[in-house]
């Protein structure tokens, strides 16, 4: 057993800057991360294009990134996270840069500020094309520095703990608090409970519930899995992004990324016959947000029979673009292709969970002293679509709400309930771990060839009896067999794949990245 003040779970941007704030203010604390792999595998380390924060106030404001962030929302956002996330954007990237971050700068000494889709202004502070990989490094330097924090990697956080494991028989999903979580120790396979004062889900979110995504396999929606079985509200899971560009590699999974910033530099969309066609789509072209240029895409393979479109770089000033994108240059040579002489072929993939778990202005959610922040948080920021780089952004802001209404709850919490030990649930080795590899796959297949893109109402109801039978056989294996980080992981998907299909059957308006032919 581990007894902790502050458990986080998660080590990414969210889960990491939340840490760091919470030691440095109560130095006596003791403060935990968990996480699944090594301490610095997660979404935020593949992050290329950056952070988007209206620095620039004489060719930007915050006027103009509200209502970019608006727009991009079409409709669902909540005004009021948009205002203050955004003005105190500035505040948290200077925190940043003050604790070590290195973010690329103009020979003036101005930060240089790039573009993404429905920006209408400079505003993406960058560390060439592998922000997130800087903003690790910088956040995991400055942990190691604080003797209260201790990173527990490998460990994978199974389900949380409340008032359902102190009485068996509980039924009701109200008034619950969260007392930590049961995790499994991956090198030993010894399952421990550890018991938390606070406890903040920084978990990420599920791009793997597809066949193709640009997220890591750490992706799998656990923490939203473990809140929703745990009674915490979960919304707007119909709101998927896929992102235009994944890199066209039949085989490589998860799919690279080629920068939505490559095409604020200037890269242009082309079919296979070389012609041009976002100006058919958007009067924004190559730069409409990302919902209307993957929706664009996606039509256009339709109208072609094609598997990609190209991404023509050939144009563009190749000084400045080896600056800018030194990995996505070196990642297509890797394959073949000079992108001063060679086309990009690329193609859309699951990329950003727009939804998620339910939190107030503080990342609060309906369980008490329960956390969420980051990806696998709903704040209202994002609406129905999110702007570019406004996840990480997010990230840090709430990050820091998370520890100001933290640090003032904490005083009031104590250890008081009797925590049980983890009750096994299955026993036995599974004989044949194939039904867990083979039902991974078919809940991806199922999740792109019918909850993707473009949807329908055939399409969801076949899902959803997809899905609900896969629900069921992953429920049986999770009750006879020894637990695994696979199993686990399963039984997460099938609960994202369950929640996206029912939510977006739900819905009954075409809505930023929601899109189904049925409600045109
Ligand atoms: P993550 O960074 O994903 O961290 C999640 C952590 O939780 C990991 O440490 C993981 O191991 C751990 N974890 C998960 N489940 C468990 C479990 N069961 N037990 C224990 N630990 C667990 N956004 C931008 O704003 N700008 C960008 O330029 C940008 N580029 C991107 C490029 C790519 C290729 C991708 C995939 C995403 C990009 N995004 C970008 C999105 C952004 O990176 C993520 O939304 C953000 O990093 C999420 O941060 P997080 O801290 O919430 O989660
Ligand atoms: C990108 O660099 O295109 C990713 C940006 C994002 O996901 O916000």
């Amino acid at each position: 057993m581990i007894k902790t003040d502050f458990l986080i779970i998660g080590s990414g941007i969210a889960g990491l800057t939340y840490a760091l704030k919470v030691a440095n203010h109560l130095p006596k604390a003791k403060i935990t991360i968990i996480t699944k792999a090594n301490e610095s595998e997660s979404n935020t380390k593949y992050a290329q294009g950056g952070v988007a924060v209206a620095l620039d106030q004489l060719f930007d404001s915050f006027e103009k990134h509200i209502k970019d962030t608006l727009i991009a929302g079409d409709g669902l956002c909540k005004k009021e996270v948009v205002e203050f996330v955004i003005k105190e954007g500035p505040e948290r990237i200077k925190e940043l840069i003050n604790w070590g971050a290195k973010f690329d700068k103009e020979t003036s000494g101005k930060y240089n500020l790039g573009k993404e889709g429905g920006h209408t202004a400079n505003r993406i502070v960058h560390h060439k094309d592998c922000t997130g990989l800087e903003m690790e490094r910088t956040l995991l330097k400055k942990i190691h520095q604080l003797p209260n924090i201790t990173i527990l990697s490998h460990y994978f956080a199974i389900d949380l703990i409340t008032e359902h494991h102190l009485d068996l028989k509980r039924k009701n999903k109200n008034n619950i608090n969260c007392f930590g979580i049961y995790a499994l120790n991956i090198l030993n396979n010894k399952i421990i409970k550890i018991i938390s004062k606070i406890s903040l889900l920084a978990t990420g979110g599920s791009g793997q519930v597809y066949l193709n995504t640009t997220n890591p396999i750490i992706a799998s929606g656990d923490g939203l899995a473990m809140a929703h079985r745990a009674g915490a509200k979960v919304k707007n899971m119909e709101f998927v992004q896929f992102h235009p560009t994944a890199l066209y590699h039949p085989g490589e999974s998860p799919s690279f990324l080629i920068s939505e910033a490559v095409r604020g530099f200037g890269g242009m969309l082309k079919t296979q016959s070389s012609n041009l066609f976002m100006h058919k789509y958007d009067s924004r072209q190559e730069l409409a947000s990302r919902d209307i240029v993957a929706r664009a895409i996606d039509t256009e393979l339709k109208i072609s029979g094609d598997d990609f479109v190209y991404l023509d770089c050939r144009q563009l000033n190749k000084k400045k673009f080896l600056q800018h994108f030194p990995n996505i240059y070196e990642k297509c040579k890797s394959i073949g292709i000079d992108v001063f002489e060679k086309m990009i072929p690329v193609v859309p993939a699951a990329h950003y969970q727009c939804g998620g778990i339910e939190v107030n202005k503080y990342g609060q959610t309906n369980i008490k002293n329960l956390y969420a922040c980051g990806e696998c948080a709903y704040t209202g920021l994002h609406g129905a679509n999110r702007l570019a780089s406004n996840s990480l952004l997010e990230a840090l802001v709430y990050a820091h709400h998370c520890y100001l209404s933290s640090i003032d709850l904490y005083p009031k919490l104590n250890f008081n309930k009797p925590i049980p030990d983890w009750n096994a649930e299955g026993t036995s080795e599974p004989r044949e771990k194939i039904f867990i590899t083979h039902n991974k796959k078919l809940v991806q297949q199922t999740m792109n060839d019918f909850v993707g893109i473009v949807r329908s109402n055939q399409g969801l109801k076949h899902a959803s009896k997809r899905i609900k039978l896969l629900n069921y056989e992953t429920k049986v294996l999770y009750n006879s067999t020894i637990l695994s980080p696979q199993l686990c992981e399963l039984r997460n998907l099938t609960t994202v794949a369950k929640l996206t299909i029912e939510q977006s059957i739900k819905r009954k308006k075409n809505k930023g990245a929601f899109f189904n032919i049925d409600l045109i």
